[in-house]
């Protein structure tokens, strides 16, 4: 008897584990769990995307943020910050110059903004919409009301990107200031489900405080909320934040939950992220190895991309960028995967 295979048998199975169940798969861990895991993983995504990995360019379009988290670099005490924001011509300049490159999702990623009103942001993903309908828009721009998600999601956007940071109360208290709480973060993950948009969640591994039950609980989360996309990346440190001296989440734990998390969610949309690849050279491989399926090259301007800095030594001007895609193609068709040119919806064909 092999508790931890039989724990994997059982999540392969039946897509579900207790909190103590995930805690003991993530403190017992060990290769021959790791293999297994990520065979079934693997398998699973294979079956519902084949070899298949989804690119989006993702367009930064302002580091400017009324919100101090206490773990992110534009969070807004940081005066160090060289703070800028993105016209709508920029933006869709972004989106022609993606388009030509092949992608056929732009995910808008910002800080909480001010100046991004819905009527700035309607406009401008109508425009999207309208030079290019073939396309998908994600939206990654934080919490707002529900009569906003509405407006954004009526003008044409698809998807909605907002990780829940951590599903335990106290280590969200720990990780944001008072005026943010894991409460309202869920109610907006709510809204944004009955807007109709495809949502997704996600937290960082290895962010201070963080403990392997707070990972079992965002695990359940998951399982729970059932969310279309999830984000999760390596905790890293920024030079400007009170976490600077904090270390950075573990790449091969990362690896390790990307697996569990596609055996919860068979038909998930999983990207590995930026973090991944920044904390280890081919931790983008490694992740779409791992059970991943999407990977978000950078599409914003190449003046800008710097400044976008939620961490320190984000890569930024590599292989990572949309303009490398054809070294992205070469990469993931050496580890027997391939790049595909589509928008990438969700697989709901169960
Ligand atoms: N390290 C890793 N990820 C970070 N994020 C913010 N700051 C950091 C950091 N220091 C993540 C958060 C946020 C997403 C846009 O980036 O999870 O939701």
């Amino acid at each position: 008897m092999n508790k931890l295979i039989d724990l994997i048998e059982k999540l392969n199975d039946t897509h579900s584990l207790t909190l103590d169940e995930y805690e003991y798969l993530i403190d017992n861990r060990n290769d021959e769990a790791t293999e297994l895991l990520k065979n079934y993983a693997t398998e699973t995504r294979k079956k519902y995307y084949k070899n298949h990995v989804f690119v989006r360019g993702l367009i930064e379009v302002s580091n400017i943020c009324k919100n101090d988290c206490y773990y992110c670099g534009i969070r807004k005490s940081n005066i160090y910050c060289d703070r800028y924001r993105l016209s709508k011509a920029e933006i869709l300049g972004c989106c022609k110059e993606g388009y030509a490159l092949g992608f056929r999702t732009f995910v808008l990623q910002g800080g909480e903004d001010g100046v991004f009103t819905d009527e700035w942001l309607c406009d401008l993903i109508s425009s999207i919409k309208k030079n290019h309908p073939d396309c998908a828009v994600t939206l990654s721009l934080g919490e707002r009301s529900k009569e906003s998600y509405q407006k954004l999601y009526d003008s044409g956007a698809d998807r909605y990107l907002l990780r829940h940071e951590t599903a335990d109360e106290t280590h969200y208290s720990k990780l944001h200031p008072s005026n943010l709480t894991l409460e309202n973060r869920i109610v907006c993950l709510n809204n944004l489900k009955e807007v109709g948009f495809q949502v997704g969640c996600g937290f960082m591994v290895g962010s201070p405080y963080q403990t392997t039950r707070n990972i079992a609980q965002d695990l359940k989360f998951i399982e729970d909320f059932s969310p279309d996309m999830c984000g999760v990346g390596p905790f890293i440190p920024h030079k400007d934040t009170i976490f600077k001296d904090e270390k950075a989440g573990d790449a091969e734990l990362c690896c390790y939950l990307l697996s569990i998390i596609r055996l919860i969610k068979p038909n998930i949309l999983l990207p590995a992220t930026t973090a991944l690849g920044t904390v280890e050279n081919d931790g983008r491989e490694k992740g779409i190895l791992s059970g991943a399926n999407v990977i978000m090259p950078n599409l914003s301007p190449l003046s800008v991309r710097k400044k976008y800095a939620l961490y320190d030594g984000k890569i930024s001007t590599g292989e990572e960028s949309a303009q490398s895609l054809n070294k992205l193609k070469k990469s993931m068709n050496a580890i027997g995967y391939k790049v595909v040119e589509n928008r990438g919806d969700i697989n709901n064909n169960l």
